[in-house]
């Protein structure tokens, strides 16, 4: 089964407004004719800016995480409501740094999830074991956990607009990426697990890799059959190398 690639890129806390302009004046002509999905999730101080940037392109907007409550006392919080009112697309949860640097629970993923998906947002749903967990030996243990517990109580139409994305911690801005084998080997895994225990029909779930994705690799990457993307970070700063990303994904699309 062929599915279509993506190529989302997570800005996370970089780019400044220049910097921004010269992305969107830097974009490829060539956008309108892609045939993949692509993205950006700038930090929540430039969706608007990017929301108007991008106008009159296919390109999707989507935020790095949300609140997992609509409204109320929640300083400093962002509400999914005010990310659908907006025009965002989708929404980036469980992203391996909010859940290791803001103690994110499966709990509170599992609660953002559900609250993002029943507002029409899709879900970029973030699963992936650290070097630690990989060398002992628990891969599938860690990554069916996540799955289990973040996406518990979604039904198959709330898992339609769910996107996972494997994006092992040890490959996440460390240069090293997991080997061509290593990510579709981990890829068919999830999709089997995704078929025989969940509501999902794991046939037509998009999975993409994160972790040190560029130019140089993506299409080994993406060449996979259970590889149906990317989730950048690094590479998806500069305009020159996110034209060739989705190039490439285009073409495998
Ligand atoms: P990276 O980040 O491409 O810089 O490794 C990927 C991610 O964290 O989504």
């Amino acid at each position: 089964m062929s599915r279509i690639k993506y190529v989302y890129g997570n800005w996370k806390m970089n780019q400044g407004l220049k910097e921004i302009e010269t992305f969107f004046e830097e974009l490829s002509e060539n956008q309108k004719d892609w045939k993949c999905v692509f993205g950006i999730a700038p930090q929540f101080l430039h969706l608007s800016k990017v929301l108007n940037s991008t106008q009159n392109m296919n390109v999707k907007v989507g935020a790095q995480n949300c609140s997992h409550k609509e409204s109320g006392a929640f300083t400093g919080d962002i509400s999914p409501v005010s990310l659908k009112e907006l025009g965002c697309d989708f929404v980036i949860i469980g992203h391996s740094e909010r859940r290791a640097f803001f103690k994110e629970s499966h709990e509170v993923i599992n609660e953002k999830t559900k609250l993002a998906l029943s507002l029409g947002l899709e879900v970029v749903f973030c699963i992936g074991e650290t070097l630690e967990q990989r060398e002992a030996g628990k891969v599938e243990d860690v990554l069916k956990e996540q799955i289990t517990k973040g996406l518990e109580g979604l039904t198959a139409k709330d898992l339609e607009n769910v996107v996972i994305a494997y994006e092992p911690v040890w490959a996440i801005g460390t240069g090293v990426t997991a080997t061509p084998e290593q990510a579709e080997e981990t890829h068919a895994m999830i999709r089997s697990f995704l078929d025989s225990d969940t509501a999902f029909n794991a046939s037509t779930t998009s999975i993409l890799y994160g972790g040190s994705v560029k130019p140089s690799n993506v299409e080994g990457l993406l060449s996979n059959e259970n590889i149906d993307g990317a989730l950048v970070g690094g590479a998806s700063l500069k305009a020159q190398d996110f034209n060739a990303l989705c190039e490439e994904a285009s073409k495998l699309s």
